[in-house]
């Protein structure tokens, strides 16, 4: 999957481990919008079961659990593409708002775990080729790591911050800070292969679909970290 493609004149092996990494990022991205799903379905039962049923709040939970199926059929969609070599049509994407919807999306998440987010955009040149989806995917795992990260009782205040930056005329970055408790030095230099973790519930795919889904965008990805900080990059050609 390094190379972002499975051709016909792959070797069976390689094309049997690239559909085994495949069926786990799947899995790996259904979980969430699953999860979402799951409790928007508690909710409604919970209004059902009131003696006053107010049918605008029906409506809005029926929207939600549509729009979060949705998404999880576009995220298998998308998915797919990262092992196909045939040419898609990409739209403009602008990362500003991919920020913005990645952090609406962990926004209580964060709150629960008294977890600072900020936003800096920094650069007119947000905008880039590519998929929406797929961008907010990688943006959405690696701040699930910063969260993770920042999951320890040591830290006075919580800080992820995103910065959306340019470091010349034809690249857009976007870098994820925390002030977290660092990657572990002995999986540093694999951290982006698949099944590298260091969770004992973890499956070790979030940064491997990352990093494919930037490599599939022209991308590279790259990390800094060192205890009590990390910055994750992901730099893209500019639209
Ligand atoms: N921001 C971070 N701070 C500290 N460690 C990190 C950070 N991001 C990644 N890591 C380390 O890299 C490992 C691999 O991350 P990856 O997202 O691929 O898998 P995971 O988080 O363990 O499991 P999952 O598949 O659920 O994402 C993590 O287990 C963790 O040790
Ligand atoms: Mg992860």
């Amino acid at each position: 999957m390094r190379d972002g493609t499975l051709t016909n004149l792959a070797p069976q092996w390689e094309r049997e481990a690239t559909l085994r990494v495949m069926t786990a990022y799947v899995a790996h991205e259904l979980n969430h919008p699953l999860g979402t799903i799951i409790n928007l379905a508690n909710t409604l039962s919970r209004q059902l079961a009131k003696p006053v049923i107010k049918p605008q709040d029906i409506d809005e939970q029926i929207k939600e659990i549509k729009a979060e199926a949705m998404r999880a059929t576009t995220i298998i969609k998308h998915l797919r593409m990262l092992t196909e070599r045939r040419p898609v049509g990409r739209s403009v994407v602008d990362l500003v708002e991919v920020c913005q919807e990645a952090i609406d999306r962990l926004a209580s998440l964060a709150e629960n775990k008294m977890i600072r987010v900020r936003l800096h955009t920094c650069t007119p040149r947000t905008k880039v080729h590519g998929f929406k989806a797929l961008l907010e995917t990688a943006l959405l795992n690696f701040m699930m790591n910063s969260i993770a990260a920042l999951d320890v009782p040591m830290i006075a205040t919580r800080r992820l911050t995103i910065r959306v930056a340019s470091p010349n005329p034809e690249t857009t970055v976007v870098q994820i800070f925390d002030n977290g408790c660092g990657v572990p030095e002995h999986i540093r230099d694999r951290m982006f292969e698949p099944f590298v973790t260091t969770k004992p519930e973890g499956s070790g795919l979030g940064l491997a679909i990352a990093s494919d889904i930037i490599h599939w965008h022209r991308g590279s990805v790259s990390c800094r970290s060192r205890r009590w900080g990390t910055c994750m990059e992901m730099l893209l050609p500019c639209a």
